[in-house]
């Protein structure tokens, strides 16, 4: 195990305010195709994903619906665990932030601010905002009606006087900077970066790290007024996940720093500024990279409450099925810009890249191969120049892939995928199988078994986004669970010829206008 390379990532954790909605649903399919294809790659894999469940917003939540704070979180959170499991994701942990082992990491990472100086004790008075948790300055604030006070995104600021703890940020300026300089892959996609730059350019205030009007939050170390910053408490969960506060334990040792915070555009800041001081600050190493993706609209607005057009992730996986969703959110926008979710695209893509492109191929062959060669692994003559051609590019798919994925780019992963799909049909239809079938019957076999082989390739590398319709194609494939993975995609004709193979069945349902299977 310990020879093993590694591969730490993170999904924010939720707040427990709402029910799960597509962005939720978004950001965890993102790192779960990410583990997916890490483990298959020979990494040992750890995804963490959770529930935030202190602070102001979350109180006020739980008194609105007349529940005591622990009863509506418990109560919330497990919708979080249980899309988890709606959505096949494969997260090796769900953190809770109210769980002890949390609590205790908090307290832990706070006395060790402490301790070094980076916190004292002092009063805020300024502008807070409770939808996003979040503190502003004057100058970043528009005039609302009535007076009030509009945060840039647009969420309703509240005057707060309070006794606080700061934290030192102002004195990180120049050390995040030089970080940022040094690691030019920590923010992601490079715009982002850019945006975060100029902010610490333009000069960092001291952080406001605890609240004392109200209670639902971490107690202070030795001063039980306060309750910590809910950010605070917030982000340190990705170290409580791998036991902090305990350094020496293995999974510390072994997956700290994280490769990989995956997190929505809104939450940058918290995550590329604070998170990096923080840690510095208390001796610890920041995590390798901070992505940051876009945000959904439907059908060109923007989602909330209380346009009543908030798109629950379940509901789309009840209406065109689990893979086809997960393919659809990952294939359909840029990943790292907005986008927008529409039914008729989605019918579009499903039919077009998935029913037609992808399932016609496998079906085509596997029907042939059933029906012509006995229902076994084909035998093979010897290889003409475009067998290896398209062959060689199944191979050689897991580099671009690779590569894609590294930078987090699961749009052009799928491109690279779909343009070996696209050359596979090309060649069926040059080919001609059904014509050698009468005039050569030895070519037909090979040809079938290098199609075979090209199929075997792409589901194994299409299976972190769609696990199970691949499985299922790598089932009529006869293709061993322990080949499965990559370095046997790589192994040249691990198809063995007379393998018998199951009756074949198709992958993807095809949909009409109306959303209906046709
Ligand atoms: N609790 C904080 C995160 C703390 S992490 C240490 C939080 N929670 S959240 O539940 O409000 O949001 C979680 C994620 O959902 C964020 O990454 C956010 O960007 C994402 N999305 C919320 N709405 C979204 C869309 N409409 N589209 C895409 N993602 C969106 O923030």
């Amino acid at each position: 195990m310990t020879g093993k390379k590694r591969y730490y990532l993170t999904t924010p954790i939720y707040y427990v305010n709402d029910q799960p909605h597509i962005g939720h649903a978004y950001t965890s399919l993102a790192c779960d195709v990410l583990a997916r294809f890490k483990r298959m790659d020979g990494y040992d894999v750890h995804f963490l994903t959770g529930t935030d469940e202190h602070g102001q917003k979350v109180a006020k939540s739980a008194e609105d619906a007349g529940t005591d704070p622990q009863g509506f979180c418990d109560r919330v959170s497990r919708n979080f665990r249980d899309l988890a499991g709606a959505m096949n994701y494969t997260n090796d942990d769900f953190i809770r932030t109210t769980e002890e082992r949390h609590i205790k990491s908090c307290q832990a990472l706070w006395n060790e601010l402490i301790g070094k100086g980076e916190i004292y004790l002092g009063k805020y008075a300024g502008w807070y905002a409770v939808r996003d948790e979040a503190f502003y300055a004057e100058d970043e604030l528009k005039d609302g009606p009535d007076g009030r006070k509009i945060a840039p995104s647009g969420a309703e600021c509240e005057w707060v006087e309070e006794d606080s703890y700061f934290f030192r940020l102002s004195a990180w300026g120049e050390r995040l900077l030089k970080f940022y300089d040094e690691n030019p892959d920590f923010i992601l996609p490079p715009n982002r970066r850019n945006e975060v730059v100029s902010f610490v350019r333009s000069g960092l205030r001291d952080l406001s790290v605890s609240r004392t009007t109200f209670s639902w939050g971490i107690p202070v170390p030795g001063d039980s007024r306060h309750i910590m910053y809910v950010w605070l408490d917030a982000l340190t969960n990705y170290i409580t996940g791998v036991g902090y506060p305990d350094t020496g334990a293995e999974s510390w040792k072994r997956f700290w720093p994280a490769d990989l915070h995956m997190v929505g555009k809104d939450i940058l800041r918290f995550h590329t500024v604070y998170w990096p001081a923080f840690l510095m600050a208390a001796g610890l190493p920041p995590p390798k990279r901070v992505f940051a993706h876009g945000w959904w609209t439907n059908e060109g607005q923007k989602i909330s409450k209380s346009l009543n057009n908030v798109i629950n992730p379940l509901d789309l996986v009840a209406t065109y099925g689990l893979d086809p969703t997960r393919y659809f959110l990952l294939r359909e926008v840029p990943f790292g810009q907005d986008g927008d979710f529409s039914r008729a695209a989605m019918i579009h893509r499903i039919n077009s890249d998935l029913a037609n492109d992808f399932g016609n191929l496998a079906q085509r062959v596997l029907s042939m191969i059933n029906k012509n060669c006995d229902g076994k692994v084909p035998e093979h003559g010897p290889f003409l120049p475009a067998d290896t051609r398209l062959t060689d590019a199944a191979y050689n798919l897991v580099h671009p892939c690779r590569a894609t994925l590294d930078v987090q780019a699961f749009h052009k992963m799928l491109d690279e995928i779909w343009a070996v799909v696209g050359q596979a049909n090309r060649y069926v239809d040059e080919q001609g199988p059904w014509v050698l079938k009468k005039t050569d019957p030895a070519r037909m076999h090979t040809v079938l078994y290098v199609l075979a082989e090209t199929l075997r390739c792409l589901a194994l590398l299409a299976h972190p986004f769609m696990p199970q319709s691949m499985d299922r194609l790598l089932d009529q494939l006869a293709v061993p669970q322990d080949a499965r993975n990559f370095s046997v995609l790589t192994a040249r004709h691990a198809l063995k010829s007379g393998t018998e193979l199951p009756a074949p069945q198709g992958i993807f349902p095809r949909f009409v206008e109306d959303g209906a299977r046709s």
